[in-house]
């Protein structure tokens, strides 16, 4: 049965960056949150500032973890709990592939026992190296060869969202898919490779900065807080359910750029270093010069409008950074 008074949300990965900072912006509006989180990438300290009257932690993995479950009491299901990050994609492939695709096989039967409107999280990466610029929904998606273990991760969160799209067809699960471009913010690590806590963190270091490539391929960041604020609304919205929505910022920059602006900001006098990609993530890697959303249809949806700007993130994620031992910094830069 369904609190009537207390709205009860289900976040899987909750104690991950994008989770913990939902779990914040949900319990702030009077949800109860049940989290579950096996704390392979996430971490308990993501979620130490929260009041555990109002959240209920589960540390476990989330096939466990619906075994023992209600699905009728959820409002809503956030599913987030995935493999991330390029480092572990190739370093980890065959947690990734399973992670991605059996966890949210599990979940979306979870979900579709009550009917109980669900957000998955899936990735610019479902792009593959597609030419486009900017992406939209509805665009082809290209990938690598399959020697390539570095395009497992754009095909498992491809195969979840066609997973996705046919409990809405077959089922009537109400499961809105959001396609998550850069996104950035306090409580990110860089330990995976994610590029903005590793510059912030050689910054504050004096470390060099390590660009792959040449440096000049873009990319759009966009804040989390931004994020977390619109992903009720996507999940509550009934015309929403069914559909694939992009997220993100549309102003690009280019990584070289990226790591000026981290070291202005920081008035940082490290150097700037580029890595071929070969080295840094072995041979074949391939990257694309550019990802940018095309915004229109989460425009027309819910007016989303990003409003942190990129300098105050860097400025925030430097304030955390500063609080943590330099061998914390150091396993990032
Ligand atoms: N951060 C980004 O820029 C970005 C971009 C595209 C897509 N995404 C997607 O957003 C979601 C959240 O990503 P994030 O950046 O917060 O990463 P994250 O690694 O901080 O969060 C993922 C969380 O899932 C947990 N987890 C992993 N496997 C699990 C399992 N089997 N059972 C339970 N928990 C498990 C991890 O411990 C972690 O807390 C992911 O689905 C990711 O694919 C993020």
């Amino acid at each position: 049965m369904k609190p009537t008074t207390t709205r009860r949300v289900l976040i899987t990965g909750g104690a991950g960056f994008i989770g913990s900072h939902l779990v914040d912006h949900l319990v702030q509006r009077g949800d109860h949150v049940d989290v579950v989180d096996n704390m392979s990438t996430g971490s308990a300290a993501n979620l130490a500032n929260v009041d555990l009257q109002h959240v209920t932690i589960i540390e476990d993995c989330v096939t466990n973890a619906l075994d023992h479950l209600d699905a009728g009491q959820y409002n809503s299901i956030y599913h987030l709990a995935a493999a991330v990050g390029v480092r572990l994609v190739i370093d980890e492939p065959i947690r990734t592939i399973e992670t991605n695709v059996l966890e949210t096989s599990a979940l979306l039967r979870f979900a579709s026992k009550h009917a109980i409107p669900t957000l998955l999280a899936s990735t610019s990466e479902v792009y593959g190296k597609g030419m486009k610029t900017p992406f939209a929904e509805d665009d082809e998606v290209v990938y690598g060869p399959t020697i390539f273990s570095r395009w497992s991760y754009a095909c498992s969160k491809a195969i979840d969202e066609y997973l996705a799209l046919a409990y809405y067809r077959q089922h009537k699960l109400p499961v809105v898919i959001m396609r998550f471009f850069n996104t950035v913010g306090p409580r990110q690590t860089g330990e995976y490779g994610m590029v903005l806590p590793r510059f912030v963190a050689a910054a504050l270091l004096g470390k060099p900065l390590e660009v792959h490539g040449d440096g000049a391929q873009t990319r759009c960041f966009c804040d989390v807080r931004d994020v977390v604020d619109v992903l009720p609304r996507m999940v509550e919205l009934e015309s929403c359910a069914g559909e694939v929505f992009n997220i993100g910022t549309d102003v690009t920059i280019s990584i070289r750029d990226l790591a000026k602006l981290v070291c202005k900001t920081l008035h940082s006098s490290s150097p700037i270093v580029t890595i071929p990609y070969d080295s840094a993530f072995g041979e074949g890697f391939e990257d694309l010069r550019t990802r940018q959303p095309d915004l229109r249809k989460i425009r027309n949806a819910v007016g989303f409008a990003p409003k942190y700007d990129l300098v105050q993130t860097i400025r925030d994620i430097a304030t955390e950074f500063r609080s943590q031992s330099p061998s914390s910094l150091e396993s990032m830069a």
